[in-house]
């Protein structure tokens, strides 16, 4: 039975996996290299506390013990002693990924079990990075965490039935719907999102309408929840790219990346976390 949950990575998506498995009743600690990230997680789930308690989603007393259940740390050695499930949530670059992996594979116990947030890397390559591949398996979070009712569960070659069915109920009591499917780049929804947002910035860049204009036909004519690029705002144009270069390399030319998306990028337009990416924002933003 899961009890602690250590999540690895305090960045956007981090930070919001911490938060729906403190709520959730999970001991959650949350780690990161950087301690101005850890603060600055710290300081943003004041606020998604607050708006829980204000949006009457939360009480005051399931915040304190939320809050209670959750710390913070920069020593992954140490946190995941005494694991039950480790969560990752740091860069998607395999070279980080696998230092972290081996690192918790070295610390964690035989029974812990492990999941990555991966947007679209292979859960089975992540697994070979601990020598418990059947203890691995994706769980696909969506931005922003608390808000989104989805986990997407990636299985990888390797992974268990017990895997699966454990974290799919760790999943559960942390509130979520899941789909359980099997690993294939980018699995169901990356695949799909990264090939609209791509095309939309060829679209931009080929002058068919002005970033609001494509935004509203995609809202309101297939009624989207969000434009395109209100959406790559908010995941971030660097990481969209990333997961773009890894399909394209996968699967061909059609994920292509659009050149103006790696010109915003270069440009260090990366959407809300830096106050502009296709809108600007005026200042730093944080989750809403
Ligand atoms: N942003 C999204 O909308 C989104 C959605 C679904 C999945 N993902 C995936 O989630 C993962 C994290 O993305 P993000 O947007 O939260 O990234 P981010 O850049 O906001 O955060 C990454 C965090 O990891 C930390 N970190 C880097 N190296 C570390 C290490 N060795 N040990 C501990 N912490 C380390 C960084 O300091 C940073 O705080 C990626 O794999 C990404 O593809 C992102």
């Amino acid at each position: 039975m899961i009890k602690k949950i250590v999540v690895v990575g305090s960045g956007v998506m981090g930070r919001g996996i911490a938060y729906v498995s403190a709520v959730g009743g999970f001991r959650t600690v949350l780690v990161d290299i950087s301690e101005e990230q850890l603060t600055n997680a710290l300081s943003e789930l004041e606020k998604v506390f607050q708006k829980g308690i204000e949006k009457g989603k939360i009480s005051a007393a399931q915040q304190e013990e939320a809050k209670g259940l959750l710390s913070y740390s920069t020593e992954l050695a140490d946190a995941v002693i005494d694991a039950d499930l480790v969560i990752e949530a740091v860069p998607e670059k395999k070279e980080i990924k696998q230092q972290v992996f081996e690192t918790i594979a070295q610390h964690a116990n035989e029974s812990c079990f492990f999941a990555t947030n991966t947007s679209t890397m292979s859960p089975t390559e992540i697994g070979s990075y601990t020598n418990r591949p059947e203890r691995l398996i994706a769980m696909h979070f969506f931005n922003p965490v608390y808000k989104m009712p989805l986990v997407e569960i990636v299985r990888g070659l390797e992974t268990s039935d017990e895997t699966a069915e454990v974290v799919s109920n760790a999943a559960r009591q942390m509130g979520k719907e899941t789909v359980v499917v099997n690993e294939f780049p980018g699995f169901v929804t990356s695949r799909i999102s990264t090939l609209v947002g791509n095309e939309a910035f060829y679209m931009l860049q080929e002058g068919v309408g002005t970033p609001e204009e494509i935004d509203k036909a995609i809202k309101l004519g297939l009624n989207y929840p969000m434009g395109p690029f209100e959406l790559v705002d908010m995941v971030g144009l660097d990481v969209r790219l990333n997961n773009l270069k890894y399909l394209h390399e996968k699967l061909g030319e059609k994920y292509r990346p659009a050149p103006l998306l790696e010109q915003y990028v270069k440009a260090g337009r990366l959407g809300r976390k830096t106050g502009r990416g296709v809108y600007d924002y005026g200042k730093k933003e944080v989750l809403k």
